[in-house]
Parts: C-alpha cells; sequence; structure tokens
C-alpha cells in the first residue's frame, strides 16, 4: 500500500485543470445499461471507483472500451446479477439496480457493506422501486429485484436525514422505461443529479424538473445510445480551493461550475479569503488571519458534507473557535483524530466539532480511513511543519485523480513512497 509523503510549509501557487466528476460519472456509467446501443462518455475520471464501475458493467455483459477520459459502453445484451466480490468494494454500485430493474425488470446486487462514514442504508431507493411495483427482497446478503412491470407513480423520496442522491438516482433511471408518470417529490437536487437527467434525455428520456425537489418522468417504450461529457468535479475544486486558503500563494481551478461550488467559496470568503469567479475558473489568495467559522452540512446548494473534512483541516488553523455541524453523516469525523495527532484542538459534541484554531500543526504519520477524511489530511500536511506521511493511500485514489501530482505542479513538495 503506498504512502503519501508531504514537506509542509512549501506554499502553492498556480492553476490546476479539474477533472470529471466521480458522483456523476458513476450513475451515468451504470444509465448506459438502460439500451443496447452504444454511450459514449467524455471525461470520466481515472479513479478506482470508477475502473470498479466498468468491472460490473463488464461483468453484466456489456462491452467497454476506454481512451484515457473516453469511455464507451454497449450493453447489448446483459444480465441481472451484479457480482459481490466487485459490488462489497464500492457502495455506489447500488446504483445499478435501477438501470438493471429498468432495462431487465430484475436484480440481484450483493446489499452494500459497511462505511466508515456512517450507516448507509439504502431503504429509500428500495421504498421507490417498490412504489414503481416491484417485489424486493433480501436474501443472502442480495437484494433481489423482480417487477413484472414498472407503473409510474408518486413517490416521495425525502428521508430521516433529507433527500438521497443516489436514492433519486435509481428511481430516476428504472422510472424512464415504466408505464406512465412518475414523480419523485423530495428529490435531490445535486449537479450530478441534473448531469445524470441531461444524459438521459440525451438517451431519449423524458425528464423534467431535475435540480428541483420535484422531478417528473414521462415513461417510454426504449432508449437509444447518447454521446455525454460529464460534469467537472465540484468537490475535488472545492478540494484544491481549499488547499489555496491552507497554504497558498493564489490557486486558480479552472474548469469548474463555481455555481457548483458556491457554497464552498462563500465559505472561505467568510473566513477571510478572497475569491474572484471567472466564467469557469475560480482563485483563492491568501489572507494571513483566517477567521473561525460555523458551518453545517446541508443537501445541496447547502454546504457539502464531502467538504466537511477538508474545512476542519483548514479550520483548525483559523483564528478563534469554529464549529462544525455535520447534518448527513453524523459519525463522518474519522479525520479528527488524526488532525489532532498533528496538533489540532478539536473536540466532538455528537455530530458538531468545535475547532479551536492553533498558530501551528506539526507533520506527523497518519492514516487516511475514507476518501475525504484523506484528502484534509493532506492538505494539513501542506501547511504542518515537517513531514508528514498518510498512509493507506488508496481511499485518495477511489476518488481524486492524480491529487499528489497536481498539488506537485502547484509547487507542493509531496511524494508517493512504497509502503513496505
Ligand atoms: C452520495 O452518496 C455521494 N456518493 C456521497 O459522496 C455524498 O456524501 C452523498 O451523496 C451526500 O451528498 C455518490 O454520489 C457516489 P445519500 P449517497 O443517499 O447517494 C441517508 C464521496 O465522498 N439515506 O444522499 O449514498 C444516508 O444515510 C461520497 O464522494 C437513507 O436514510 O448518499 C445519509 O444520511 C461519500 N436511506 C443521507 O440519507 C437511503 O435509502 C444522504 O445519503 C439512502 C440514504
Amino acid at each position: 500500500m503506498d504512502k503519501i509523503r508531504i514537506h509542509g510549509g512549501h506554499p502553492l501557487s498556480g492553476s490546476i485543470k479539474i477533472s470529471g466528476s466521480k458522483n456523476s460519472s458513476l450513475p451515468i456509467l451504470a444509465a448506459t445499461l438502460l439500451t443496447r446501443e452504444q454511450c459514449v462518455v467524455h471525461e470520466v475520471p481515472d479513479l478506482s471507483d470508477t475502473h470498479y464501475m466498468l468491472q460490473i458493467l463488464m461483468h453484466l455483459g456489456a462491452q467497454v472500451e476506454r481512451a484515457s477520459g473516453t469511455v464507451s459502453v454497449t450493453a447489448e445484451k446483459t444480465q441481472s446479477v451484479a457480482p459481490y466480490d466487485i459490488v462489497r468494494k464500492m457502495r455506489a454500485s447500488v446504483c445499478v439496480l435501477g438501470p438493471l430493474l429498468g432495462r431487465c425488470k430484475e436484480a440481484t446486487v450483493s446489499l452494500p457493506g459497511g462505511c466508515v462514514i456512517g450507516d448507509r442504508p439504502i431503504d429509500l431507493h428500495l421504498k421507490g422501486f417498490e412504489a414503481l411495483g416491484a417485489a424486493v427482497r433480501v436474501e443472502s446478503g442480495n437484494i433481489k429485484i423482480f417487477a413484472p412491470k414498472l407503473t409510474g407513480t408518486v413517490i416521495n423520496m425525502q428521508g430521516r436525514l433529507g433527500p438521497t442522491v443516489l436514492g433519486t438516482d435509481n428511481v430516476m433511471m428504472a422510472a424512464v422505461l415504466a408505464d406512465g408518470l412518475t414523480v419523485i417529490e423530495g428529490a435531490a437536487q445535486e449537479p450530478e443529479v441534473v448531469d445524470l437527467a441531461n444524459f438521459l434525455n440525451k438517451m431519449g428520456a423524458k425528464i423534467e424538473g431535475a435540480g428541483t425537489r420535484r422531478i417528473i418522468i414521462e415513461g417510454v417504450r426504449a432508449l437509444h445510445g447518447a454521446e455525454h461529457q460529464v460534469i467537472p468535479d465540484r468537490i475535488e475544486a472545492g478540494t484544491f480551493l481549499v488547499a489555496g486558503a491552507i497554504s497558498g500563494e493564489g490557486v486558480t481551478v479552472k474548469r469548474v461550475n463555481p455555481e457548483h461550488v458556491r457554497s464552498v467559496t462563500d465559505a472561505l470568503a467568510a473566513c477571510g479569503f478572497p475569491i474572484d469567479t471567472a466564467d469557469n475558473a475560480i482563485s483563492v489568495w491568501p489572507n494571513g488571519d483566517a477567521r473561525a467559522l460555523e458551518i453545517k452540512t446541508d443537501p445541496y446548494p447547502g454546504f457539502p458534507t464531502d467538504m466537511q473534512a477538508q474545512m476542519c483541516a483548514l479550520l483548525s488553523t483559523s483564528h478563534g473557535t469554529s464549529v462544525v455541524m455535520e447534518n448527513i453523516f453524523p459519525q463522518r469525523y474519522m479525520h479528527v483524530a488524526e488532525l489532532k495527532r498533528m496538533g489540532a484542538q478539536m473536540r466532538l459534541e455528537g455530530a458538531t466539532a468545535v475547532i479551536d484554531g492553533v498558530d501551528r500543526l506539526l507533520g506527523a504519520p497518519v492514516m487516511a480511513s475514507d476518501l475525504r477524511a484523506s484528502a484534509a489530511l493532506v492538505l494539513a500536511g501542506l501547511k504542518a511543519e515537517g513531514i508528514t506521511e498518510v498512509s493507506r493511500v488508496y481511499h485518495i485514489d477511489r476518488g481524486y485523480e492524480r491529487l499528489d501530482e497536481k498539488l506537485s505542479e502547484l509547487g507542493a513538495h509531496i511524494e508517493r513512497v512504497k509502503e513496505v
């Protein structure tokens, strides 16, 4: 297992091109199962998660070709059982359920495994499928779904902790080939849901309202192939902007939709970091005395839970006491213990982190535990005095394309070393 070694104190400057969105690519690649014709998807990031998704599609019978960021998928025929040994590696594999149900009227996918960021139920997904007329049962660790036919209906997807992104995606993908009209109330509004709806409409689906809480889907008989470019990854963009705030002399992210990152740039501005926004670029400038902040994570367009760990890293050296409330995944604080090993002063009160800013962080060996916590530790290492070594870097490679190389291009002293 590799680890990343960061020599802190070397400020970042310059610009970096943001890759395609992981959380857009995964459902869009799954949606290619809905047609027997070829689909071509551009700007698919080269990540282990997208690699796993392509493996699942091939196992299901699709022909897959990849040339750098462009992936073509032809699911001329497809079987409906997704393999446990791949599905267990990536929770997002659940988003093949909807297209398999839509295309084959049945699906067998292993229940997603545990996750360090907390409980990851899929009850809302299954509720949506049942509302469309499917029978759902769990048998020896697998979800088995069967529907002689799918019939459009009104479905409320709002959960106890807000809307569900992949749940909205899954029900949308099952409903596009259902008979009649489906209305999804309490839908997730994330840009990645909109990107999926745009792709499905290019395939011949009839979806309106994506990006609002109410999505209306008129079922059609069949979908055809389509070509699409995935939107930029707003979480990667936010991660680099926080890197520029933590240890930068002017960092610009390019190929980004500023609207998608608004809650993050607003938070950085509230901390006192000057932000410049152009059509598809955003710059963050240094600010000697970053102010403390109170933030809470919320569904889009609120502050994203996927940026919570990175903000904790920044706020650990902001002046004053910051408060971070995690409303989506209340246990998503695996980074706190590791940041404290670097000298951060923070304590957890339930789903709230109270952070007393310190003047400096000290490099230390730390361990990554999930995708965004890992990124937060790398960001902290940029600022810390001395050397920080982040182990279990495979977490980072799941969701960030060449993070260490991109940071190095911005001036970080960072290297990937083989862990003996
Ligand atoms: C997506 O996960 C993202 N993953 C996550 O990003 C992101 O953190 C999350 O949305 C929230 O924005 C992908 O898109 C691949 P949810 P998803 O269903 O769809 C509860 C990353 O780092 N819930 O929106 O699985 C759930 O427990 C990853 O890139 C139910 O109760 O998340 C959570 O509290 C991590 N029942 C809340 O809803 C359900 O059936 C939101 O979860 C489904 C979800």
